[in-house]
């Protein structure tokens, strides 16, 4: 990986990847792209930005050929509960941006990664310590995307030779850029509200276990599995990875170390907590760590307090 565009580069995932390689590969080496264009974001202020709506395949391979680029990093789709909302559009765009990612990375010999999610899984899967083989009969159209762009990453692979490669992540909890609308977001929200008002009501309900990262973590596992020895890895598309398992009580006991006076409610959102339902309490990350060496760095607690120096920084409560 020395040259490289990146879909959704104003994501959650994708502002912190663009930091991150700029500094990793050089500035001229990143090619950060997004269907919107933010004038005062340093994504697009700080190095190389070009708007593509990753539906314009065209525009795609132009792109890529004009910066001669050898990786493309996918990650332009909608999260869990906004497919949801609008599952015609969710299947339209994530796998159309998909397969012209596909086809640009085929054309071009790049290597390619997407992000797949713990939403690949659903409610006829084990859900603790979910194998990375297991049964994959996801019930929302989030998920049915994500086990599509698994096989479709692998069939590319087999029948092409195209270097694919992915993961499962968890829910991403980060402090710079919010997550476009998922069911694991309650575990960033909480922070935000923690620091604004001393309290929270989640949304998710009591004793719902669910797979969660700290950002860095995360962009590690993908700058990692992208320079991993193609040799060594059996399971492409997509490895189990996770750094923690937690219900919302577990997460406010940890705030409260940190913010004692802290108080944690519920206002349950039925829509989001039948997703979270069908989703695993915790994955087995296993072939991950033997194959590419994924190693996290981040507990609940270290991540906990992180979050919040941060974010009293942002938020101006420091
Ligand atoms: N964080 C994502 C979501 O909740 C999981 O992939 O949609």
């Amino acid at each position: 990986m020395k040259k490289v565009i990146i879909t959704g580069a104003l994501g959650q995932i994708g502002s912190e990847l663009v930091e991150r390689l700029r500094k990793d590969l050089g500035s001229d080496n990143v090619i950060a792209t997004d269907i919107r264009e933010l004038d005062d974001n340093p994504v697009v202020t700080d190095g190389i930005f070009e708007v593509l709506d990753v539906l314009d395949k065209d525009k795609m391979l132009e792109l890529a050929k004009k910066y001669q680029v050898d990786t493309m990093i996918h990650l332009a789709s909608l999260l869990s509960a906004v497919a949801e909302n609008k599952p015609q559009v969710a299947w339209h765009l994530n796998m159309g941006g998909l397969i012209n990612a596909l086809e640009t990375s085929r054309e071009l010999q790049l290597k390619m990664f997407m992000p797949s999610s713990i939403a690949a899984f659903g409610p006829s899967t084990p859900r603790d310590g979910t194998p990375q083989v297991t049964i994959q009969r996801p019930n929302t159209m989030y998920g049915v995307t994500k086990v599509a762009g698994e096989l479709l990453c692998d069939y590319y692979h087999t029948k092409f030779g195209v270097d694919t490669r992915g993961v499962r992540f968890p829910g991403l909890i980060s402090y710079k850029t919010l997550p476009g609308g998922g069911t694991t977001d309650y575990a960033v929200d909480i922070y935000y509200e923690a620091i604004k008002t001393g309290h929270y009501d989640s949304f998710i309900a009591a004793g719902t276990k669910m797979d969660m990262m700290y950002i860095p973590d995360a962009i590690d596992a993908i700058v990692n599995l992208m320079n991993a020895d193609g040799e060594k890895l059996i399971h492409r598309n997509a490895y189990n990875i996770t750094a923690m398992s937690f219900d919302p009580d577990e997460l406010a006991a940890a705030i409260k170390k940190e913010m004692p006076d802290f108080t944690l409610g519920y206002n349950v959102d039925p829509a989001r907590q039948k997703i979270a339902d069908s989703w695993p309490n915790w994955i087995d990350a296993s072939d991950a760590k033997e194959e590419w060496g994924f190693k996290p760095k981040y507990d609940i607690d270290a991540m906990t307090k992180d979050m919040l120096e941060h974010l009293k920084v942002k938020l101006g409560k420091s």
